[in-house]
C-alpha cells in the first residue's frame, strides 16, 4: 500500500511538472503508465475526496528521510541521493523505485544491484584506499590518526570507520558520545558469545565526548571536550586521550588530568553548568582492567545487539564483512537500555548497574582485586552472586552521597544522575 501511494504521488508530482534528474527517467516513465493504470482504479473508489499530495508527509525519493524535513534542510526531497551520506547509511527504503535505481556512490551500479552483489550502495568499493583507514597510532594530533575527515569538529568519521552505539550507556555527567571501531584493511572482528567481540591487531577504538549548547537545537553548535582511544597492538590494548583545542579544530594527544568548565542549556532549557573532569591517563585503567589486563568495556555482542539508525548493528556488521563467527542475532542476548520503561525494573536497574558499575566490580575488576568478590554487577550473574540484595543499603547510600571518594561511581563523573538514581531507589525497594 506505501509503494501504491508512492506510486501514485510520484505520478501525481510529475503531472504538476516536479523535475527529476534524467536518471531515473526511463523508469519513471514505466512507473506513470502502471500508476495511470492504478489511479483510474483509485479514482473510481475516493470519487469525493480528491487527492493532495501535500497533505501527505512521505519520503518520495525512498532516501528515509521525509519530504517536509528535506524540505526544512534544504535538500532535494525527490533526489534519493541528496544529502549525501556516509558508508553506513541504511536507513533508505530498499523497495522505492527512485532509491533503486540511483547509484548514490557513482560507481556505475545502481543501488538495487549493489544490495543484490552484496556490495554497499553508498560506499564504492573499487575506490578504497589506505586513507580511508584509520592509523594505528598516537600520533601527537587526533587529526593524523585519520578517524574523521573532513573539518575535524564535523565530527564525520572515514569511510573505514564505523560508528556504533551502546543499547544503555555509561552515564558521564549528561555529556554525549559518539563511538567508533576502525578495523585494518581485510580484517574482521570476531564473535565470541554474547560478551566482548575479540578485535584484530591494529583496531582503533573511539569515544568522542561533546555537549550541544542548547539540547532543543543542535543546530546552535556543540563544546567537542576530549576523544578517547584504545588501540590494539600485539595482542595488547594502549589507551590514549585527545583533548580538543579551544577553535575545536583538533585535538592533542594528553595524558594529564583537566578540568573544563560546561556550561549550556539542557532539553528542559535550564541552564547547567559544572566543571568536567578530564581522566589522567592513569585512571584509564582503573575502568578499562580485567586482572590487570587492559581491554575494552562497551563492544559486548549483547550491547551491540539493537537496532541503530535503521538496523541491527551486529547484523550490519556481519552484512559489511566486519564481523565473523556470529550467530543469527535473534539468538543473541540483548542488553536492556534502562531508560526503556516498557522493559521490566529488574532488568533495567541490572543493565544500568552492569555498565555504570561492572567494571570496577567484577572478579577482576579494580575493586574486586582488592577488596574481594563480596559482591559484583556483572549482567550475566544471577541476583544470588551478585549479592545486590545485601549489599542494597550501601549501593544506595553511595550513588547519592556528594562525598567525593565515597560516592558512587567512583570516578568519571562529578553530579549525581538523578534518573540513574531514581531508577536504582525504586529497584532496591522491590526487592524489600
Ligand atoms: C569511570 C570509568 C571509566 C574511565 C575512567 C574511563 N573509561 Fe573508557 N569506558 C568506560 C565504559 C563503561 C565504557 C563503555 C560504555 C560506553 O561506551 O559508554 C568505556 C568506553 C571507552 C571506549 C570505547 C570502547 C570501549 O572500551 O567501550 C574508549 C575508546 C575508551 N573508553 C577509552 C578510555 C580512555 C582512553 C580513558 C582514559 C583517558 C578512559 N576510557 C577512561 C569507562 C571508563
Ligand atoms: C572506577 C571504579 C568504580 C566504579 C565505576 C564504581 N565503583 Fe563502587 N567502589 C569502587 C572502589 C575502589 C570501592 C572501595 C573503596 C571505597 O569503599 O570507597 C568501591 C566501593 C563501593 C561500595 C561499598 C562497598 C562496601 O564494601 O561497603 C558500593 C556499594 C559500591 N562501590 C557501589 C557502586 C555502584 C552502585 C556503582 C555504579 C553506580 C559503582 N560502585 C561504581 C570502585 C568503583
Amino acid at each position: 500500500m506505501i509503494l501504491f501511494s508512492q506510486i501514485v504521488i510520484a505520478y501525481l508530482k510529475l503531472r504538476r511538472g516536479v523535475f527529476f534528474s534524467s536518471s531515473y527517467f526511463s523508469s519513471i516513465r514505466v512507473v506513470s503508465l502502471m500508476s495511470a493504470v492504478l489511479l483510474i482504479g483509485l479514482n473510481s473508489c475516493t470519487h469525493e475526496r480528491a487527492i493532495n499530495d501535500e497533505d501527505i508527509d512521505i519520503d518520495t525519493d525512498g532516501d528515509g528521510i521525509l519530504d517536509s524535513e528535506e524540505i526544512a534542510n534544504g535538500t532535494n526531497k525527490n533526489d534519493p541521493c541528496d544529502p549525501v551520506q556516509n558508508a553506513d547509511y541504511t536507513a533508505y527504503d530498499a523497495l522505492n523505485i527512485f532509491w533503486t535505481t540511483s547509484d548514490c556512490d557513482n560507481d556505475g551500479i545502481s543501488n538495487s544491484d549493489e544490495l543484490a552483489n552484496a556490495t554497499n550502495p553508498y560506499f564504492d568499493e573499487g575506490s578504497v584506499n589506505d586513507l580511508d583507514f584509520a592509523v594505528p597510532e598516537f600520533l601527537p594530533k587526533l587529526s593524523e590518526l585519520r578517524i574523521f575527515q573532513g573539518d575535524l569538529s564535523n565530527l564525520e568519521f572515514n569511510n573505514e570507520v564505523y560508528e556504533y552505539e551502546m543499547s544503555t550507556p555509561l552515564f558521564t555527567d549528561y555529556s554525549y558520545k559518539l563511538r567508533s571501531i576502525a578495523l585494518p584493511k581485510g580484517e574482521q572482528m570476531t564473535y565470541q558469545g554474547e560478551g566482548l567481540l575479540l578485535f584484530p591487531d591494529n583496531t582503533v577504538l573511539s569515544k568522542t565526548f561533546y555537549y550541544l549548547n542548547d539540547e532543543r537545537n543542535p543546530a546552535l553548535g556543540k563544546k567537542i571536550i576530549e576523544t578517547r582511544i584504545l588501540i590494539k597492538k600485539n595482542g595488547t590494548w594502549m589507551v590514549g586521550n585527545y583533548l580538543w583545542n579551544a577553535e575545536q579544530t583538533d585535538a592533542l594527544l594528553d595524558e594529564d588530568a583537566h578540568i573544563i568548565p560546561v556550561d549550556y542549556i539542557d532539553d528542559q532549557g535550564t541552564n547547567r553548568m559544572f566543571n568536567y573532569k578530564v581522566p589522567p591517563k592513569q585512571l584509564c585503567f582503573q575502568c578499562h582492567d580485567k586482572n590487570g589486563s587492559t581491554i575494552p568495556v562497551g563492544p559486548k555482542a549483547r550491547a551491540l545487539n539493537f537496532s541503530f539508525k535503521g538496523k541491527n548493528q551486529l547484523q550490519h556488521f556481519v552484512d559489511m564483512q566486519l564481523l565473523q563467527g556470529a550467530p543469527d542475532v535473534s539468538q543473541i542476548p540483548v542488553l536492556p537500555d534502562w531508560s526503556d520503561d516498557t522493559i521490566s525494573l529488574d532488568d533495567r536497574a541490572r543493565a544500568y548497574l552492569d555498565v555504570n558499575c561492572a567494571h570496577c566490580h567484577q572478579p577482576g575488576g579494580s575493586y574486586n582485586l582488592s577488596f574481594g568478590d563480596d559482591f559484583e554487577f556483572r549482567y550475566e550473574s544471577s541476583f544470588e552472586d551478585t549479592n545486590i540484595f545485601e549489599t542494597r543499603v550501601a549501593i544506595q547510600g553511595r550513588m547519592t552521597t556528594q562525598i567525593s571518594g565515597y560516592f558512587m561511581p567512583l570516578i568519571g563523573t562529578t553530579v549525581i544522575h538523578a534518573e540513574g538514581v531514581e531508577l536504582i531507589e525504586e529497584y532496591i525497594s522491590s526487592l524489600e
